[in-house]
């Protein structure tokens, strides 16, 4: 069954129109990686489905409700948590309190899906006490997931969680999705490491100036040679 179901949606600044009549859908315990280059509307349309961004046209159903139009709060109290670019953190407040503030307003999620995230992420536990924007950009990183997941969503939006992290870190954030998802816990990947994204997920969609060019299982996009040249730097061979 589809937990997500995005038809036909477009989405302006003004304008300039950055996502165009995209179609695309996640079903229960599934990773889906939304790729494609710089600009190409990645974060638009992760935006406009948590209700950041007002749609043009398109509808958006989510666990079971049409949610196009819907306040952002009103999103996320149904069940869609998006980890945003940049991350989104409550910079002045300490981990603990982030933590706290990722189960504000929401009916889900209780102490022990707190306690949880701190043992999930061991160096958060360590860091309760700290205030977020001291926390190095790894960790930082592990803060605005774990934020998220306290709250149990129904769907998660990561938004290019590995960006500017070091290799070891990048290796982490992908080793977390993929717990995540044998844990069954829903997740839609907004990625520019291509072939980790790929190697992650189930399905995945790619993106070219706002409108989906290639969709398909994961292990057929990585093959496929379109993907490889254009997303995963593997030109073909000379000679
Ligand atoms: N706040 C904004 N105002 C005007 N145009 C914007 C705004 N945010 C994004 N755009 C434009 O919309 C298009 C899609 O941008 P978007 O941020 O969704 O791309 P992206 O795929 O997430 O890129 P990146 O990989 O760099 O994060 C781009 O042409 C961008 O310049
Ligand atoms: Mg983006």
């Amino acid at each position: 069954m589809d937990v997500l179901a995005v038809q036909d949606l477009s989405v302006s600044y003004r304008e300039v129109r950055a996502v165009k009549d995209v179609s695309f859908d996640v079903r229960r315990g599934e990773v889906v990686a939304l790729l494609g280059a710089n600009g190409s509307g990645k974060s638009t349309l992760l935006r406009a489905v948590a209700g950041v961004l007002t749609p043009d046209r398109g509808r958006i159903r989510f666990a079971g409700a049409d949610i196009t139009g819907w306040a952002p709060h009103r999103v996320a109290r149904h069940g869609l948590r998006l980890v945003p670019e940049g991350r989104g953190l409550l910079a002045r407040m300490t981990v603990w309190e982030n933590l706290l503030m990722g189960q504000y307003a929401t009916a889900a999620g209780t102490r022990r899906d707190l306690d949880a995230a701190l043992e999930r992420f061991p160096v958060l536990g360590q860091r309760r006490a700290q205030i977020a924007s001291t926390l190095s950009g790894g960790e930082q990183q592990m803060l605005a997931i774990a934020r998220a997941l306290v709250a149990r969503p129904t769907l998660l939006m990561l938004d290019e969680p590995s960006l500017g992290l070091a290799p070891r870190l990048v290796r982490q954030i992908f080793a977390v999705v993929a717990e995540l998802k044998r844990e069954g816990v829903t997740i839609v990947l907004v990625e520019q490491n291509a072939r980790q994204a790929l190697a992650v997920a189930d399905r995945a969609y790619i993106l070219e100036t706002g409108q989906v060019v290639l969709a398909g299982p994961a292990p057929e996009l990585a093959a496929g040679e379109a993907v490889q040249r254009a997303y995963l730097g593997g030109g073909p061979v000379p000679g």
